[in-house]
């Protein structure tokens, strides 16, 4: 977080104002929005820990367009004149420009919005002191907030949405490949290596619906709670809903000004996806290793070592998958800091931002480069198959016994016997002789070996949501839909 240079000043000049002075704003640092009931300023100490600008001024655009929403309904409902109106809106665009040009880099003011309303004061002079009527930072804040959370909320549903579509790609890539479908991380049954890819877009999609989930929740304006008990002035809250583009005005006054439940969801739907791109970078991780090599990483995505000249490794998804910590963490930081507060806005919420931020930022760090990672990333079926042991068959061979009326529990047993055998002569499990086969159970005739053959096996499991090829182009169909449709 950066912090304007001379914020924390402890010289204590920053923190002595003469409240007796006309000037209706702030102007200098440590000058409060709230100097008429103070004798003395805020102590050099309180300063820097008051501060949120740091984390706050990247709402700005929200601030900007909150307070002209705010300026209208004011006008509207006659406690400002048209005149005074088209002054605030005027004077918040020339804001809105100036900021756009300068930024804040030096703003010596405690939070955004003070920043805005510093500014809009040197714009347009004593005007801007009636822009606050009957709003309280408590709203405002939580207004700006809940605004930038629906467009970062379509920003990073955009970036999932490019992540699954690589996934299709490489689903679509893998139809007619095998590779091993493991559990325990130990070969389980061979499965298409569409299967697997596809395993990880499910997950997306699903984290997708969690943060449109996030984004409704969001939809709902507090603007008009005042600091906790609403507004005393006939302000038309379902007008400034349009304005605003919210879904739902909030019912209750003092829960507007602290729910940040959306916020819990958003960054939990972040910490889900963040174990997500976890799991896929650990598969990209060990796939990508010269002991696997199922998946050859683009050059775009690997980082060679300083030392040892043959290196290639797998940083983008080793770093998905560390990133994963930190935005469990947010998670954990956002509900402790809800846990326990009284009704009402207390001053903790502040700290609601940096965990929202920080997950925004991570997920729109990591799902992009992910996406690229693996869009451009190859199978290497050739490697799928070297790996694949025919044990992998064992359970189409006690299938096998089961279609000739054979019990799976005695299929099992028998199958079990014949993977021993097979181990202890050192011979893989499809090359026994056939009279090992029928002196375990006679129900084996010669076409036991047709039971070895990795596509049947896979083509045999055409139940929906199965490994065939069938169940695997309409899942293909089925993912590419739901993504069209978010
Ligand atoms: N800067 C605060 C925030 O980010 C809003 C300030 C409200 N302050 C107050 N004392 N009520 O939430």
């Amino acid at each position: 977080m950066s912090r304007p240079s001379h914020i924390g000043n402890l010289d204590g000049t920053m923190s002595t104002h003469d409240s007796t002075s006309a000037r209706p704003e702030q102007d200098s640092p440590g000058k409060t929005l709230w100097g008429g009931r103070f004798n003395a300023g805020m102590a050099p100490e309180m300063i820097p820990l008051n501060l949120s600008l740091g984390v706050d001024r990247r709402l700005w655009r929200e601030d900007i367009r909150g307070s002209m929403a705010w300026a209208r309904a004011l006008a509207e409902a006659a406690v400002i004149s048209d005149r005074e109106c088209g002054l605030l809106l005027e004077g918040l665009e020339q804001v809105g420009a100036r900021m756009e040009r300068e930024g804040l880099s030096d703003a010596p003011d405690e939070d955004i919005h003070s920043a805005v309303e510093r500014m809009l004061h040197e714009t347009v002079g004593s005007v801007a002191g009636k822009l606050h009527t009957g709003r309280s930072r408590n709203d405002q804040s939580s207004t700006d907030v809940r605004l930038w959370g629906m467009a970062a909320a379509d920003r990073v549903l955009e970036a999932l949405r490019m992540l699954v579509g690589a996934l299709l790609d490489m689903a679509e890539q893998g139809i007619d490949h095998v590779m091993p479908g493991y559990t325990h991380l130990q070969q389980g049954q061979p499965i298409r290596a569409a299967q697997w890819a596809l395993a990880h877009a499910w997950a997306f999609l699903r984290d997708g619906e969690r943060v449109r989930a996030a984004r409704r929740a969001a939809s709902v304006l507090p603007l008009g709670s005042g600091a906790v008990a609403g507004c005393p002035f006939p302000v038309n809250r379902e007008g400034l809903r349009v304005a605003l583009g919210f879904a739902r005005v909030s019912e209750n006054s003092v829960d507007a000004v602290s729910d940040r439940d959306w916020i819990c969801d958003l960054v939990y739907a972040g910490a889900m996806a963040g174990m997500h791109l976890s799991r896929l970078g650990e598969d990209l991780v060990l796939f990508s290793s010269t002991e696997f090599g199922f998946v050859r990483l683009s050059d775009g995505f690997s980082t060679g070592s300083s030392l040892m000249p043959q290196k290639r490794n797998p940083d983008a998804a080793e770093l998905a998958r560390g990133k994963a910590g930190r935005l469990a963490g947010n998670l954990q930081a956002i509900l402790t800091l809800l846990k326990g507060l009284p009704t009402g806005y207390n001053r903790d919420l502040q700290e609601d931002k940096v965990p929202l931020f920080d997950t925004v930022d991570t997920l729109l760090l990591t799902v992009p480069a992910m996406a690229g990672a693996v869009a451009s990333a190859a199978l290497r079926p050739e490697r799928m198959l070297a790996a694949m042991d025919s044990q992998l068959l064992a359970t189409d061979l006690a299938d096998y016994l089961v279609r000739c009326g054979v019990p799976f529990r005695e299929s099992h047993e028998v199958v079990g016997r014949l993977v021993r055998r097979a181990e202890d002569d050192g011979v893989p499990l499809a090359e026994l002789p056939a009279s090992v086969f029928h002196q375990e159970h006679r129900a084996f005739a010669d076409d036991v070996y047709d039971v070895f053959d990795w596509l049947r096996s896979a083509d045999a499991r055409d139940s929906d949501g199965g490994t065939s090829r069938r169940a695997v182009v309409e899942q293909i169909e089925k993912a590419r839909d739901r993504l069209a449709q978010g």
